[in-house]
């Protein structure tokens, strides 16, 4: 299968609505033949040809393909190297002038909005009380009930000090839930990164952010995208602002030119004077 087979392929599940199927022909082909893979074991097809034919006939199945792209495993300080640069030497000049904004793109259940929140208010206190306000999004229809509930299974903690843990969770049966407090601090919301029409999430109203973090999504898209999905980063971040993505994702930030690399790491910040189409 090759990227003409999969564009046709998408096209042709009338079961999905037109803007899902103009999502799901953005996804690298890679991932998409893995996700076929999953879905043709799951379904018990011999080939990939009969699943592709079983998934063409039955709507509900198309469905379900269409969900199991979004891959959405994530935990708490997931790229710890990046979290301590975060810490101990960009965040503080970021909080200390106030109004600080964070966007982070692409955060499953919560996690990384946690570990940002959780930097923000540790450091707070020694800046002054520095206000900080952090927008996260995701597209996927349960993320957004599983982050107001702010429950996670404690495999997802193996990046915390316990010293964090017991600060910031309350032990609920097998699992950890962050304490009220924490909880309410990250905005919130369902926004597709794809939409045409919002750049950034509505509620931001004009973006201008001091850092944008979207960790392990980038990956997930075909070249254009991941170029499109830059350029939208590139406009909404505030002229000083920082770009954060996963270590996987180094390399396609630096082949865009719209971003420096600031640490050899995934921390990137806007090359002034570069700018992109409208
Ligand atoms: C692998 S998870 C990464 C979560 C977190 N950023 C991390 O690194 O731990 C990818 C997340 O990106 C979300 N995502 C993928 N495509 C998206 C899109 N077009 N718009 C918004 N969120 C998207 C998925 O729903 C999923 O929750």
């Amino acid at each position: 299968m090759n990227e003409r087979d999969l564009a046709e392929f998408c096209h042709s599940l009338s079961g999905l609505t037109e803007e899902n199927r103009r999502i799901l022909a953005q996804f690298v082909l890679p991932h998409l033949l893995t996700v076929l893979a999953d879905r043709q074991g799951a379904c018990q097809c011999a080939t990939r040809e009969e699943y592709l034919q079983r998934c063409t006939a039955d709507p509900a199945e198309q469905r379900k393909l269409y969900m199991a792209c979004f891959n959405s495993t994530s935990e708490f300080f997931r790229d710890r190297w990046t979290f301590s640069l975060l810490e101990r030497t960009y965040l503080p000049p970021l909080l200390a002038r106030g109004g600080f904004r964070a966007w982070c793109a692409g955060c499953a259940a919560g996690q990384e909005a946690l570990s940002m929140a959780i930097l923000v208010e540790e450091l707070a206190p020694v800046l002054a009380g520095a206000s900080a306000t952090i927008f996260a999004t995701d597209i996927g229809p349960d993320q957004h009930a599983l982050a107001m509930a702010g429950r996670y299974p404690r495999s997802q903690f193996r990046h915390m000090t316990l010293e964090r843990m017991k600060r910031w969770f309350l032990p609920d049966g097998e699992a950890l839930q962050a304490v009220e407090e924490l909880r309410s601090k990250p905005l919130y919301s369902t926004h597709d990164l794809l939409d045409n029409q919002a750049f950034c999430p509505p509620e931001s109203i004009f973006g201008s952010f001091d850092i944008i973090s979207c960790m392990n999504v980038l990956l997930y898209y075909n070249h254009t995208t991941q170029v499109r999905l830059l350029q939208n980063f590139h406009r909404t971040l505030a002229s000083d602002g920082l770009l954060v993505v996963a270590p996987a994702e180094i390399g396609i930030v630096n082949q865009s030119g719209l971003f420096a690399n600031l640490c050899d790491g995934s921390i990137f910040n806007v090359v002034p004077g570069e700018t992109c189409p409208k």
